[in-house]
């Protein structure tokens, strides 16, 4: 019996009203000793694309597992979370008190992340994020129960603001959404970017997840900074980089982002990506057997090409499964799926990682860049780079 996502948002089941407990396998549903994966994801909206490509890569880590731990099958319940934060306590308490979630993973917004840290600091529930980089689930906020198998929003955007000056850029402008991931992303490149010698113009937001990019366009082809750094992703991205070159900023001015300006969206940007600089803890291209591998099983597991999205999603699942298995699957010793946890390694993709103490990946930030409708590495950016997790103070 497999039921795919897609039912379950057919049935509005999944659209924050409710949601549905499903094998991630085929099998019966072992009611009393399964294991239950909570799982908030957005499925609409900008990020849609990177809820299904998160949930993709996870499920290939749990089916190359298995889909069980000591006997234990793993299902999941599916939520919408919309990418809204107003309703992710909310869905966040369902899932564990209505619905009877061992684990949560989630979200890709830093606001959805956010209200589900404050669930889980209270219930214990052990919580992995596939992508959302709020600085204060692994700073301010951080806990035992709390992991991230993506990055800080900080990581990738802060070895930026030096490549960018030792590339000569003196001047620049940055943009973003308007909310934590779009503030701590550009805050980290204004940072590094200002400790090399650069001066900052000016820093534009947009509300979220707002897409009429024009009026600033105007402006920054006004400002003439010599770079401009910006934080978009998911649709969003796709229409910002059509919006730049629409406005003849393209080859004007360097446009400099993380990777997820181009991750997911690359093919639709087309040639108006061309030349995009970017930094990130993963690339299509890396040419490691772990990479070579996971991109084929991906792409034959969900009949799409991966990106950085389906390599966290995946990563939180083997993270999950190492807890799981220092267990033998009874998700309910908290204290000794957390140990297990906080010392893997993990054989990622993107190269293998441990966490650090605030328990977060310690990674290498690669520099990329659009070259022929291809991402290409450069080189790497910032190697081992932690996240200075700024008040984080483990109980
Ligand atoms: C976030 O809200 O933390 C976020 C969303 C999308 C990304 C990266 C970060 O691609």
């Amino acid at each position: 019996m497999t039921i795919s996502r897609r039912t379950v948002i057919a049935t509005g089941l999944a659209a924050g009203a409710g949601a549905l407990s499903l094998p991630l396998l085929g099998g019966c549903e072992k009611r009393s000793s399964g294991i239950k994966v909570g799982v908030m994801l957005p499925f609409t909206g900008t990020y849609a694309q990177l809820g299904e490509q998160i949930l993709a890569g996870f499920r290939l880590a749990v089916a190359e597992a298995g889909g069980q731990v000591g006997g234990r099958e793993i299902s999941t319940i599916i939520v919408d979370d919309e990418s809204d934060p107003g309703k992710a306590p909310e869905n966040a308490n369902r899932l564990i008190n209505a619905q009877g979630a061992d684990l949560l993973l989630g979200s890709v917004h830093s606001g959805v992340l956010a209200g589900m840290v404050k669930v889980v600091r209270e219930s214990g529930t052990i919580l992995v994020c596939p992508n959302a980089g709020a600085a204060s689930a692994t700073g301010a906020m951080c806990a035992p129960n709390i992991f991230r198998a993506s990055f800080s929003n900080w990581q990738p955007a802060f070895p930026m603001g030096k490549v960018a000056f030792d590339r000569g850029c003196r001047t620049a402008v940055t943009m973003a959404w308007n909310y934590g991931a779009g503030e701590e992303s550009v805050g980290a490149f204004e940072e590094s970017f200002a400790a090399a010698g650069g001066s900052l113009l000016k820093r534009i937001m947009v509300p979220f997840p707002n897409v009429e990019f024009q009026a600033h366009l105007t402006e920054i082809a006004a400002l003439k900074p010599d770079c401009v750094f910006v934080f978009f992703a998911g649709a969003g991205a796709l229409k910002f980089v059509k919006d730049w070159a629409a406005a003849g900023l393209k080859g004007r001015v360097r446009l400099l982002s993380t990777g997820f300006i181009t991750e997911g969206v690359l093919k639709d940007q087309g040639a108006d990506a061309e030349g995009i600089l970017t930094t990130l803890h993963y690339a299509d291209a890396l040419q490691t057997p772990e990479n070579l591998r996971f991109r084929a099983a991906f792409r034959e597991a969900a009949k799409r090409e991966a990106d950085v999205y389906s390599v966290q999603g995946y990563d939180a699942g083997q993270l999950m499964l190492k807890g799981l298995a220092a267990v033998n699957g009874d998700a309910s010793q908290r204290p000794a799926m957390i140990a297990a946890m906080e010392k893997a390694e993990i054989v990622s993709p993107r190269g293998r990682f441990t966490l650090s103490a605030a328990h977060n990946p310690v990674q290498d930030i690669y520099l990329r860049e659009v070259q022929g409708g291809k991402e290409v590495v450069l080189g790497v950016a910032h190697a081992a780079l932690s996240d200075p997790a700024r008040g984080c103070r483990m109980a």
